[in-house]
């Protein structure tokens, strides 16, 4: 099927909240993370029959850092991509994971990987 789009701003959060005070988000906002490890950001996705899915997610790292996330599903991770810098907060990119998704609803869950913190998160593409 043809790609769909879950806010972050719709999921449910942990130690994240949403926020509109930078430009270029999709939706009604985007989240936060706070500055602790250990915040995330849970999508439920229908996946369907299941199978191999890209998971691409829309972020902005105004910093020079990295803000990596432990991406899981249905609990278990399958990559600690980096989310590194977009040069400013205003500034949106892509970051994809190739993940084998079970059928059915699937949990996706996006865990700040670092003591610092994570990037804003505006949507996840699956
Ligand atoms: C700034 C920015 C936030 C961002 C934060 C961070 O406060 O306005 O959107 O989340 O930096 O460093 O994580
Ligand atoms: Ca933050």
């Amino acid at each position: 099927g043809g790609a769909v789009d879950y806010q972050a701003e719709d999921a449910t959060l942990s130690q994240a909240s949403t926020a509109t005070n930078h430009t270029g988000y999709t939706g009604t906002g985007f989240v936060d993370y706070a500055a602790v490890t250990g915040g995330y950001v849970e999508w439920t996705v229908a996946a369907g029959a299941g199978g191999t899915a890209t998971l691409s997610f829309r972020y902005a790292n105004g910093t020079t850092a990295d803000r990596p996330l432990d991406i899981a599903v249905n609990g278990a991770v399958v990559a600690r991509p980096a989310f590194p810098s977009t040069g400013s907060w205003n500034t949106w990119a892509t970051v994809n994971v190739v993940a084998a998704l079970p059928a059915g609803s699937v949990k996706v869950r996006a865990t700040a990987a670092n003591t610092v913190d994570g990037p804003n998160l505006d949507k996840l593409t699956v």
